[in-house]
């Protein structure tokens, strides 16, 4: 039922509040001598000393489900001290990659019943490894076939974009980042405000979601563009990616998400005036590092769109011209959820102005059951 909205995508987005404190219920307890919040979640239990002294975890998914678990990534090795390693699960296949016994291979899927997280995760339980599940369907096979796991309970998803999964698939991720750092004395400050942050999510994604007609407005300008780029990195590289596949999936306009850090290997050579960059430049420990791209974009006479934490417009755009969208400003690793919003609201509107099919694009499933 898509209630008073025209598309399960428009809805989709709009009931990312909703969603989010579903996914957070029941999972960040209160209490105790010592005020502390522990994160629960009850699929994990029994096995998180086992997480914990895992060599390596592994993170495996495709598309929208591989870009939440990078931008999960930092925060995960930052708090557990585990090096943590990405693959998408066909070239983990193609491949035939190295999985040990002492592994954590995590399988991160909104469906539950995608092929190649599923070849992956057989081939993963035939090597030993501890598998994962990380999914939105209660009694999908990945949700049966893993050791254990966590259901994100976002609630359906219909259209063939992933967004409120997206979302809810981060928040999973740095609630077990909390979970398998537990408590030192050194991290307690840090572990507090994530968890600060993580109570006051749902209300900055309904702040932000007021962007929708300034999105609107942006949609309309790139409306007969060829072609869109997406810069970003650290927490926000996996925004870019993100970004940019919605762009590309549901609007049919051809659209890259790029590791800004990479910016001089190569894709320098794209920028002129008429292509449109959007460049991801919310405050985080790499903002300087987006400060100087920006100027180098506009020495370049870049066409920019910059998105960045509320109060900085003036500071991003100093020495050219560009658009700014600012977003509220969250904990750093919680920020690509807030990010993304303005992206999946341009997907969406530059998709109708274009007048494509939004819930179902054209050759696309929502879930990929073969190879
Ligand atoms: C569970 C109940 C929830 C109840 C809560 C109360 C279910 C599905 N969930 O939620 O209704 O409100 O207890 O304490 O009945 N699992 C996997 N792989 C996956 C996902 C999950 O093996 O990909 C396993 C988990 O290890 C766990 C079970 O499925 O054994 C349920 O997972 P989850 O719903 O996340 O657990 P709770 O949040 O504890
Ligand atoms: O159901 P899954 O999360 O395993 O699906 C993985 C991808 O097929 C999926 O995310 C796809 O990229 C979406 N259409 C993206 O919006």
């Amino acid at each position: 039922n898509k209630g008073r909205y025209e598309h399960y995508m428009q809805k989709e987005i709009h009931e990312q509040p909703e969603s989010l404190t579903t996914t957070m219920r029941g999972r960040l307890i209160q209490g105790g001598s010592c005020k502390a919040t522990t994160v629960l979640l009850g699929g994990l239990k029994d096995h998180m000393k086992t997480i914990r002294r895992s060599r390596r975890i592994v993170f495996v998914g495709c598309g929208t489900s591989y870009n939440a678990a990078l931008a999960a990534r930092p925060i995960l090795e930052e708090l557990s001290g585990v090096p943590v390693t990405m693959e998408i699960a066909s070239d983990l296949l193609d491949r035939q990659g190295p999985i040990y016994r002492e592994d954590t291979a995590v399988f991160v899927s909104q469906s539950g019943e995608t092929a190649d997280t599923l070849l992956a995760l057989e081939y993963a339980l035939e090597n030993g490894a501890l598998c994962v599940g990380i999914t939105n369907t209660v009694g999908s096979a990945i949700a049966r076939k893993t050791h254990c796991g966590v259901h994100i309970n976002a609630g359906a998803e219909i259209g063939v974009a992933s967004t409120k999964a997206y979302t809810s698939q981060i928040v999973v991720m740095a609630m077990l980042a909390l979970a398998v750092g537990g408590d030192t004395i050194s991290n307690q400050a840090r572990r507090e405000a994530i968890v600060d942050g993580l109570y006051d999510l749902p209300s900055k994604v309904r702040e932000v979601l007021k962007l929708d007609n300034e999105m609107k407005d942006l949609a309309k300008q790139l409306i007969a563009e060829q072609s869109l780029l997406v810069f970003g990195r650290g927490y926000n590289y996996a925004t870019a990616l993100e970004g940019a596949l919605k762009v590309k999936e549901v609007s049919l306009m051809h659209s890259e998400g790029m590791l800004a850090g990479e910016m001089k290997h190569g894709p320098l050579a794209l920028v002129d005036e008429n292509l449109p960059i959007i460049v991801i430049a919310t405050h985080d420990a790499c903002f300087s590092k987006q400060q100087s791209v920006i100027q180098q974009l506009h020495a370049r006479r870049g066409r920019l769109i910059v998105v960045c934490s509320k109060g900085d417009a003036a500071s991003v755009c100093s020495g050219g011209s560009c658009r700014v969208i600012e977003v509220p400003q969250v904990e750093d690793c919680l920020q690509p959820v807030v990010n993304i919003v303005p992206l999946q609201l341009l997907a969406y509107h530059l998709t109708v102005l274009r007048g494509h099919n939004v819930d179902q694009p054209r050759n696309l499933a929502k879930s990929v059951t073969t190879q």
